[in-house]
């Protein structure tokens, strides 16, 4: 079930070898990218469809799919954009951050194959403001290809030209959501807009865009040096391909690795996390996909597949496949109503269900942190998050529900002891 060396397709990861071009070539990347472009764009779509691969940025989009929703003709004049999002800022999520480091010419020599399948004039790559260092690294890479004539006029001497521009972030969490990006990088405040249309049909500058996570552009050229059928040999049915997974919280040795899709989830963590801290029997509970996703109790979690489909039928998500592992030492309320806070924090505050419920809902959460609230808000909080989730423009309405609908649904006990405990002492005091 696990990955071999052979198979794994960010060879640099933890960066044992330099990042710049001639290394970068020297692992295989860069080479002959002109006969991968001069398939053509049907032949190179075609071929992503078939390898099974779906969004790495959280949703699990169809990533051949969403190429194959641009236009094939430019209309009145109008270009067409590529847009990745490196604006990586999923609490727990980091993979995106490594690939940057370690890796940038798999992104670089991705976002000139992509564009052209796409038919993009151009690729603006967003990178999350605090990645300061990353974001010198993918400059100076960009810069390393166009001195090598790998981007521009005749882009790698493919007889296409596609420029590739890095766009800097400011730090706000919701600039992660595509519109929101977009809009951004147009120079407005970042705000989602409503979809549809959607970005394929109106998107920068309202041209044609596509806007993919960084991890799926990365691995696009390798998927087509080594074929479709080689990359859908991993995982199962619809949960396809390698996957960067990023494992934090407590276990014994913390890491980004990339392993097959699928892997259950103890040995994911035996094998590359030296396991739990102080042993199993001492797991708390995951947030398997990053913090937009339910929290999974350590029973259930312990065989799950890690893919789309193994976590959604335990209620919860693959997400980014940021691992958060939490063991007994862990005040469950606490970091969700951290998580909470978060979301307030972040929203943009545009759609009323979410700008007022995510400070409610932190409200109440902090009021069962200390148990200084009433047993009948805990069904009165859950059913405000159903008030938000899927009433609200963009996604981090949804983020800010499930986690807390996943702490009332597995830990109801632990708040209803909170509560009591806080009532004991309330009495003792009177
Ligand atoms: P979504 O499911 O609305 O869309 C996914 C993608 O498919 C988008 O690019 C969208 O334009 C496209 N799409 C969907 N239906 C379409 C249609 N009918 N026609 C054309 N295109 C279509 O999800 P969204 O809002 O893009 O992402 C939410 C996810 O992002 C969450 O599940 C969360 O896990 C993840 N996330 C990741 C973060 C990170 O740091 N990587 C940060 C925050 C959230
Ligand atoms: Fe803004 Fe929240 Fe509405 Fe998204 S759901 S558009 S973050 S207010």
């Amino acid at each position: 079930m696990a990955l071999a060396d052979k198979d794994r397709i960010f060879t640099n990861l933890y960066g044992y070898q330099p990042w710049n071009l001639a290394a970068a070539q020297a692992r295989g990347d860069w080479d002959n990218t002109k006969d991968l472009i001069a398939r053509g764009r049907d032949a190179i779509i075609q071929e992503m469809k078939d390898s099974g691969l779906r969004g790495r940025g959280g949703a699990g989009f169809p990533t051949g799919m969403k190429w194959s929703f641009m236009p094939k003709e430019s209309k009145d004049g109008r270009p067409s954009f590529l847009v990745i999002n490196a604006d990586e800022s999923e609490p727990g999520s980091c993979k995106d951050r490594e690939i940057i480091r370690h890796d940038p010419h798999k992104l670089i020599e991705g976002a000139l194959v992509a564009g052209f399948a796409m038919g993009a004039r151009a690729a603006y790559i967003y990178i999350r403001g605090e990645y300061i260092r990353e974001a010198e690294t993918l400059f100076a890479a960009v810069a390393e290809a166009y001195d090598a004539g790998l981007l521009g006029k005749n882009a790698a001497g493919s007889g296409y030209d596609f420029d590739v521009f890095v766009h800097r972030g400011a730090g706000a969490y919701i600039c992660g959501e595509e519109t929101a990006m977009i809009e951004s990088i147009e120079g407005k405040k970042g705000q989602p807009r409503l979809k549809p249309p959607f970005p394929a049909g109106a998107g920068l500058y309202g041209c044609p865009t596509t806007v993919n996570n960084v991890e799926s552009i990365a691995v696009a050229p390798t998927i087509l040096r080594r074929g479709a059928s080689w990359f859908s040999s991993f995982g199962r049915e619809n949960n396809k391909g390698t996957k960067l997974f990023q494992i934090s919280g407590h276990v014994n040795t913390p890491c980004v690795v990339e392993e097959e899709m699928s892997i259950p989830f103890r040995e994911l963590i035996e094998k590359h996390c030296g396991g739990i801290r102080g042993g199993w029997d001492n797991l708390l509970a995951v947030i398997p996909g990053g913090s937009s996703v339910p929290l999974v109790p350590a029973a259930e979690i312990m065989d799950a597949p890690m893919d789309f489909d193994g976590l959604r039928a335990l209620g919860s998500g693959l997400g980014t496949a940021a691992v958060i592992v939490m063991d007994k030492s862990t005040d469950i309320v606490r970091a969700i109503s951290r998580l909470s806070y978060f979301y307030k924090h972040e929203s943009c505050g545009q759609c009323t269900p979410c700008r007022e419920g995510t400070g409610w809902m932190w409200r109440v959460m902090e009021r069962l942190r200390t148990g200084d609230a009433d047993v009948e808000e805990i069904d009165m909080l859950f059913n405000v998050t159903k008030q938000v989730e899927g009433h609200t423009i963009c996604a981090l309405g949804d983020a800010a529900a499930w986690p807390i609908q996943g702490l009332i649904r597995h830990f109801r006990p632990e708040i209803e002891r909170r509560i009591a405990a806080r009532a004991d002492v309330r009495e003792a005091a009177e």
